[in-house]
């Protein structure tokens, strides 16, 4: 089934994103203490974080339209909001989506620094909030059961 195929696939890759955009962080973190060059091989572990996050939430929002709990805004609305599963999903989860686009924008300005050091600073401030925030929205009761 699409649906299940979806949802095994975004709960798979999502420790490839948490992977790699934790690794960018404590490499950038490095490159910038360590005060060294920017890297071809920086470039290409940013670039990794950046295209599992863009596919994790291109798969996340088609499974959002595919997932059975869509149906609980028609059959319960507003009241989504008091069941905490349902809000964790339909309502917090899809925060994950400004977590991309935030990394995105990180992405897209450090490649415009001038200096070795400006690379890695946008690179460890955008990805760092951006991983926060993914953290923050997951679902980790039922992610970890998984
Ligand atoms: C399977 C889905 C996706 C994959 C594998 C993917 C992959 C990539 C890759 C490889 C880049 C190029 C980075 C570079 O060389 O500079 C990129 C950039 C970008 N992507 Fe995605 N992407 C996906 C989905 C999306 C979606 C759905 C959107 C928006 C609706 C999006 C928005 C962007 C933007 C705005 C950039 C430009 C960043 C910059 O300024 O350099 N992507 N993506
Ligand atoms: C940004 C990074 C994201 C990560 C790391 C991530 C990770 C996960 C994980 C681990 C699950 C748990 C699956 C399970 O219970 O086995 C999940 C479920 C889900 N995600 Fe994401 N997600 C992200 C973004 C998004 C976005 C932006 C959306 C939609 C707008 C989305 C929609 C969903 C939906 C609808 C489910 C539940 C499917 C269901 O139980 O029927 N995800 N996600």
């Amino acid at each position: 089934m699409l649906y299940q195929l979806l949802k095994t696939t975004h709960s798979l890759t999502a420790y490839l994103v948490l992977g790699f955009l934790l690794f960018s962080v404590v490499n950038a973190l490095l490159g910038l203490l360590q005060k060294r060059a920017y890297t071809k091989k920086d470039l290409r572990i940013h670039l990794f974080a950046l295209i599992f996050t863009h596919l994790q939430v291109t798969l996340g929002l088609i499974l959002y339209v595919v997932t059975p709990l869509l149906q609980s805004w028609g059959a319960l609305g507003a009241k989504v909001m008091k069941d905490a599963y349902l809000r964790k999903m339909l309502v917090e989860h899809p925060f994950g989506l400004v977590a991309a686009i935030l990394i995105t924008i990180g992405w897209s300005l450090h490649k415009k620094q001038k200096t070795d050091r400006g690379a890695f600073k946008k690179i460890l401030i955008f990805y760092a909030i951006g991983l926060l925030l993914i953290l923050g929205v997951l679902p980790w009761k039922t992610w970890l059961a998984f």
